[in-house]
């Protein structure tokens, strides 16, 4: 690919600030990508299930990954990893390493918050439950385990938003991405004065709220930088998922199923996420099971092979695997069960099962996740799937048929990042507006049945997996 753009005035440029690399694209008017470039950077775990990342870190790789493609954009947009505190002092300067979305140290925070906020109102409120990976109990354990740390906060803002700080000068951050943060108002759109009060947080220390697409600044050379959306929101723009219709089906690591929503609506248990959506007075919300694609690619560690010859073996068995049922919750769960201590399982195992039916277990097992999921946003009609696990089609086959919908294949699958070139251009004036984006750019190539055959057992298989965790959970303890 070219390292210039050739007509840049007309160029998007998206950023999503991930967990183990920034990604920046330039996406043309008409949806192509026309630059793609990726810089890592490192991940350390100083405790067992502690996760945190230097935020300079963060806006080196950006820098880098930016060189010579910004000269004359029209706007650029932010996506990035959820949920993870950065906290800086009065010179703007990180007083200590970013603790991320998958970091687990808050269990006793989050028993802390439900119980001073209550679990009801902090549901009506927030949308959502205290989970350990949210922003707000991080928070609190930074006062409680680090006083000299908490005492020189001046300011708090999440990971996207510290490279916005860096390219633009500005403290902002979006409706979608706040809304992870257990502090924000989520019907209302802004900072929650009764959350923040009964917490004890200064709301002085919260950068300022945006919709999606508004400018939050501009770059030294002038250019409009959308406020973005966290990485959730962003991918479900990304495959077109703007107003309530299709839902978003991803199948990365972790797999989430995502539904814009015509109005506010938490699950009053909170076993779904409600959070604000990308576009302007919008909502969505997603159920988030930890370990879809990460299912399998554990397996494929221990087993050995490749996907691909794993994925064929598991095409020999018929569905339901001859009573062989996998549970996914290898490294806990948030839906439908919020249980950090959820473990899998496989259970009907008889001398016949070989590798293949393991494999097909697995694909089984995360389907029925996905399943669970769907059924709590209130189901949907189709599906437009993406992430690393929508390219095996069998997957794919099980999935529609446990879902029991259409699944649509995208012409172009970027994640995160295509949201938020979105979000960037729409900023910029490329779009009028994100669904102007979205009609312009994101198209469908292909789409994946239900195997007719399948559905029936598949009910089957559903009722065995849905009694296993509360059977489980007597053994495992959690
Ligand atoms: C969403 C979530 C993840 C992170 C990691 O709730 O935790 O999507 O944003 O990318």
């Amino acid at each position: 690919m070219s390292s210039t753009l050739q007509n840049p005035s007309r160029t998007a440029i998206g950023i999503d600030v991930g967990t183990s690399a920034v990604k920046v694209i330039a996406v043309a008017e008409d949806g192509e990508v026309l630059e793609r470039r990726e810089v890592a950077y490192p991940l350390s775990t100083p405790q067992p299930g502690w996760s945190e990342q230097n935020p300079d870190d963060w806006w080196a790789a950006t820098e880098q990954a930016l060189e010579g493609l910004t000269d004359g954009v029209a706007g650029i947009g932010l996506s990035g990893q959820m949920h993870g505190l950065v906290t800086l002092d009065a010179q703007d300067r990180p007083i200590r390493p970013a603790i991320l979305w998958n970091d687990q140290r808050t269990g006793a925070e989050c028993d802390e918050i439900e119980e001073k906020v209550g679990f009801d109102r902090l549901v009506e409120l927030t949308g959502n439950r205290a989970l350990t990976g949210f922003t707000a109990p991080k928070l609190l354990w930074l006062r409680k385990h680090e006083p000299d740390n908490y005492a020189r906060i001046a300011h708090i803002m999440l990971p996207k938003d510290y490279v916005r700080l860096k390219l633009t000068g500005e403290r902002a951050i979006d409706v979608a991405d706040a809304s992870g943060t257990l502090l924000l108002d989520v019907a209302k759109r802004r900072w929650s004065d009764e959350v923040l009060q009964t917490l004890e947080i200064d709301p002085a220390w919260l950068p300022t709220v945006l919709e999606s697409p508004e400018v939050s600044g501009r770059t030294p050379a002038g250019i409009a930088v959308a406020a973005g959306a966290g990485d959730q929101a962003a991918g479900g723009l990304g495959v077109g998922v703007d107003r309530p219709g299709p839902l978003s089906v991803a199948m990365g690591t972790s797999g989430v199923v995502f539904a814009a929503l015509p109005e506010y609506r938490a699950d009053a248990q909170a076993r779904v996420h409600a959070f604000c959506h990308a576009v302007p007075g919008a909502w969505h919300q997603m159920g988030v099971m930890l370990s879809a694609a990460g299912s399998l690619a554990w397996l494929r560690n221990v087993v050995g092979g490749e996907f691909s010859g794993l994925t064929e073996e598991a095409a020999a068995w018929g569905p339901g695997t001859d009573g062989l049922t996998f549970l996914p919750y290898l490294t806990g769960e948030r839906t439908p069960h919020a249980d950090p201590n959820a473990r899998g399982a496989f259970t009907g195992l008889e001398i016949r099962h070989n590798r293949g039916a393991l494999t097909r277990a697995v694909l089984e097992g995360v389907a029925c996740g996905l399943r669970d999921s769907f059924d709590l946003v209130g189901g949907g009609e189709r599906g437009r799937v993406s992430g690393g696990g929508a390219r095996s089609e069998l997957w794919l086959q099980i999935v529609a048929s446990v879902l029991e919908i259409p699944l649509e294949r995208l012409a172009v699958e970027e994640g995160a990042a295509y949201g938020a070139a979105l979000l960037g251009g729409v900023a910029g004036g490329l779009w009028s507006d994100v669904h102007e984006a979205v009609a312009a750019c994101v198209h469908t190539h292909s789409e994946v049945q239900p195997v007719q055959e399948w559905i029936e057992p598949y009910r089957e298989l559903r009722e065995r997996y849905r009694a296993l965790y509360p059977a489980l959970t007597q053994l495992t303890g959690s």
